[in-house]
């Protein structure tokens, strides 16, 4: 069976690509973009490395920095009532993952009209909105490369995966330098969460051979380098490697699919307001765990892939291995537990049934190696509790 690929049309990668954005546009005939992105990024300064050079070329542009981490629906309807205003030919995102799935949601919705929620899966939306460039400043969702955005429909708390051609951006400038000033919790936390997008990928039951080159080039890298970004925030040839990674991973799910690590991850994200990459990481250990022996092959790889273990080890060693660094990694880069996180124990475990339906309803558990019952995705949420 072919397998379908869906990338980007253009990717800019290195030192100073988020410099291209103005020849970029006038490359592709855009003279009328509309920045999405957070008021974070409007206090750095780093909004200004795009509006001065299109105020120099001449460029009527408009801002939107009202996105919030893990978007909403209402932040979405702001965007695109003000993206409305502004008569745009294309959406410029900068940020991390949720500025970027605001921006792919925003230019989605703008010319489709409705609410998210009329585009969750199992939708697919296929046909493109307003061409997106996307410009991610941590290394982790991948989302400038995803033909995913991830919205929380704020009615049910629900985080609802939406999933099509539509959502891959047009073009994407990665640019490692964004991540040099990035806390070491965040650069951490989106770290894992591009691992987790890489070892997903390779046991999906949607991999194929160009997702697994690029999950397995990621898992390389980030089992390199991840620590020293965390330890060492100013090592440029590790942020630049891992920023790499990052968009590697992020080709390699778009292009098979992430697994039940993701499916468990986004309620626990939506009620409790973990982010995406530590809600994760709490998860990777006890769920790879749970998945190893339904695909023992493959997770022996990934341990092979990160060099934790040999190639005259044995598959049973190799996946030994494998747990006990997910386990070792969590520790090095202080990952708590949902107890230590501060979470209230009595409504996370009164929600427990339904995390695990949403998680069902994401449709990401199906893809695991092991695909589990709601009685023990409840049972894998009391394991990590603490
Ligand atoms: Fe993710």
């Amino acid at each position: 069976m072919s397998a379908s690929i869906v990338q980007p049309r253009q990717m800019h990668i290195g030192a100073g690509a988020i410099d291209q954005l103005v020849p970029v546009l006038q490359g592709m005939g855009l003279k009328r973009p509309f920045i999405v992105t957070d008021a974070f990024m409007v206090s750095t300064g780093n909004v200004a490395r795009l509006t001065d050079p299109l105020t120099r070329a001449g460029m009527a542009f408009d801002v939107f920095s009202d996105t919030v981490p893990d978007p909403t629906s209402g932040s979405i309807d702001q965007g695109v009532q003000a993206l409305q205003a502004h008569k745009p030919d294309c959406v410029v995102a900068l940020g991390g993952g949720s500025p970027l799935d605001s921006a792919k949601a925003i230019a989605f919705l703008a010319q489709y009209g409705g609410q998210m929620r009329d585009y969750k899966v199992p939708v697919i939306n296929d046909v493109p909105g307003l061409p997106v460039v996307a410009i991610p400043t941590t290394a982790g969702t991948g989302s400038e490369a995803t033909r995913f955005t991830i919205i929380t429909d704020e009615a049910t708390d629900e985080k609802m995966l939406c999933t099509g051609v539509a959502f891959c951006p047009a073009i994407a400038l990665v640019d490692y330098e964004l991540t040099l000033t990035k806390p070491r919790r965040l650069t951490a936390d989106t770290g894992i969460d591009s691992l987790t997008h890489a070892i997903e990928a390779y046991v999906s039951a949607k991999r194929n051979p160009y997702s697994d080159g690029l999950a397995q080039l990621a898992m390389t890298a980030l089992a390199r380098h991840l620590r020293t970004v965390c330890n060492e925030p100013d090592n440029r040839p590790a942020r630049e490697a891992v920023m790499l990674a990052a968009n590697q991973a992020g080709l390699a799910f778009s292009n098979a699919s992430v697994c039940l690590v993701h499916g468990m991850s986004r309620p626990i994200g939506a009620f409790f307001h973990v982010p995406h990459g530590l809600s994760n990481a709490m998860l990777l250990p006890a769920v790879t765990a749970y998945s190893i022996d339904a695909a023992s092959e493959r997770y022996a790889d990934c341990a092979r892939f990160m060099g934790i273990a040999t190639h005259t080890d044995t598959d049973a060693t190799a996946n030994r291995k494998l747990i006990d660094e997910l386990h070792q990694l969590n520790a090095d880069l202080d990952v708590p537990t949902p107890k230590g996180y501060g979470i209230d124990k009595d409504r996370y475990f009164e929600l427990l049934p339904t995390m695990a339906e949403q998680a069902l309803a994401s449709g990401s558990p199906g893809n695991n190696p092991r695909v589990p019952t709601i009685d023990e995705m409840v049972a894998l949420y009391t394991e990590i509790w603490e």
